[in-house]
């Protein structure tokens, strides 16, 4: 199996090698911490060894149901928010038709997505998309109350009896949730849908190696075997203690650390693949939300290259010098496209003719990291021989491993996300959520 490696030269201008030594044993340190789960936020640990736990008949069971959908369904609409839907949606989309709600008579249903947003008409343009079509809804929400995805629930789950009748709910849902609490679980045991449960001890953001993203993955027609067999392969790579070189979880939570202490307050995540994009949008919320605590932990921000050169670029050769990047470097296309040759050469290209358009994503990558470093933007890069199931796998239990490990590092709860509450407690008061009367007089006063 083709596998990611961890390319840490450009950061050497400002870290030493001798500090990345001198932190590995703290790391180890963590590391026995994790596994041995006596660490902070201890009760949900049971990502690390998930591709370990592999449940077979769990894996023939969400194939069986993904086989029959593809018949039955054109389009699944996945409800959820955050760790409950980025995962998935960062894994569809990189192995996807970068335009596959055009690519007519496609082997799987579309994959839309709800529950995201509170827009309004957000959901009534895909109620008018899922109009004449026969989809299906897969729910997935561990607390089984949080209001974005439980309202978008609602109403798609209300046009589905509109439209099929109420008969049709047990054959065209499915939940992922807590195993006995919530008020999903209770719904699905009600109304009798298909349902898969969220480990207790797996976090959200740490989930999408659960049901949570298997589900929706093999829902979309990818293999969900090999994208457990690459984070397997991680797993192992992982666990070593002996040399620091071979632990690329713990190398990179090194490095980010010791950046981070030098003042480098912002990690900026870089692709050169569109199909990345929401790779990056899960990387923010894993890393955001795991270290962000404490008034404390790097900013994570992301950048779709070469697109970003021409807004985000300026910013990043030339203003405050409080960043890094990790760049996300693929070796390998899946397509072939050359540049042709032209007879009046009056855009002046005839210079690329011949050349693979990869060739040229690669110069212009290559030349963006050396004027980034001469402007004093260290660069850490991750290479991905190809974009495939196996691969995202490794990245997965990659980035899930360096984020516990930098947690700790940087002494926080990297499980834990207190500061999610805030803005839920406000905005049930100001709904006038019962229970919540008092505080909703208190805001509106503040509002004046
Ligand atoms: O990582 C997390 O724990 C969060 O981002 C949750 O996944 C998110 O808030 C959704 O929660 P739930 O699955 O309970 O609906």
């Amino acid at each position: 199996m083709n596998s990611l490696q961890l390319d840490i030269r450009h950061i050497t201008e400002i870290i030493s090698k001798e500090e990345i030594r001198t932190l590995y044993p703290e790391a180890m340190k963590h590391r026995m911490a994790l596994l041995d789960k006596t660490g902070k936020g201890s009760d949900f640990l049971g990502w690390t060894d998930l591709p370990a736990k592999i449940n077979a008949v769990e894996i023939e069971k969400i194939e069986k149901l993904a086989r029959h959908w593809k018949k039955n369904m054109d389009a699944v609409v996945l409800v959820g928010i955050g760790g409950s839907y980025l995962g998935a949606r960062f894994v569809i989309e990189a192995l996807s038709h970068t335009f596959a709600g055009e690519v007519p008579g496609g082997k799987s249903p579309r994959i839309l997505y709800a529950g995201q947003n509170i827009s309004e008409d957000y959901l009534h343009d895909l109620l008018e998309v899922l109009s004449g079509k026969s989809f299906g809804l897969t729910v997935i929400s561990k607390s089984g109350t949080t209001t974005e995805p439980a309202l978008a629930f609602r109403i798609l789950k209300n046009e589905l009896v509109q439209r099929f009748g109420k008969k049709s709910l047990s054959d065209r849902i499915i939940a992922i949730t807590d195993a006995h609490r919530g008020a999903l679980r209770k719904m699905a045991e009600k109304e009798g849908y298909h349902t898969f449960s969220i480990p207790d001890d797996v976090g959200g953001r740490y989930s999408v190696l659960t049901p949570v993203g298997l589900v929706p993955i093999a829902m979309a027609g990818f293999e969900i075997k090999s994208l457990l067999e690459g984070a397997g392969l991680m797993m192992q790579r992982c666990d070593t203690e002996q040399n620091i070189e071979d632990n690329p979880a713990a190398l990179y939570a090194i490095a980010r650390n010791l950046l981070y202490r030098k003042g480098k307050r912002i990690e900026i995540l870089v692709n050169y693949e569109p199909r990345l994009h929401y790779m990056a949008e899960w990387w923010k919320q894993l890393f955001g939300e795991s270290e962000g605590k404490e008034g404390k932990g790097l900013f994570p921000a992301s950048v779709d290259f070469t697109t970003d050169l021409h807004s985000m670029g300026q910013y990043i050769q030339e203003g405050e010098r409080h960043l890094f990047e990790t760049v996300l470097s693929v070796s390998k296309p899946r397509h072939r496209v050359e540049v042709p040759v032209d007879e009046n050469n009056l855009d002046t290209l005839n210079y690329l003719a011949g050349k693979r358009i990869h060739e040229v994503n690669e110069m212009a990558e290559m030349g963006t990291t050396l004027a980034h470093i001469d402007g004093g933007v260290p660069n850490i890069r991750i290479i991905i021989p190809e974009i495939n199931e196996a691969t995202l796998g490794q990245l997965i239990y990659f980035f899930e491993m360096s984020c516990a490990l930098s947690g700790y590092l940087l002494g926080i709860n990297p499980f834990n996300q207190p500061g999610v509450e805030a803005y839920k407690k406000n905005m049930f008061a100001l709904l006038g959520k019962p229970g919540y009367e008092k505080e909703g007089e208190e805001l509106r006063k503040k509002l004046e």
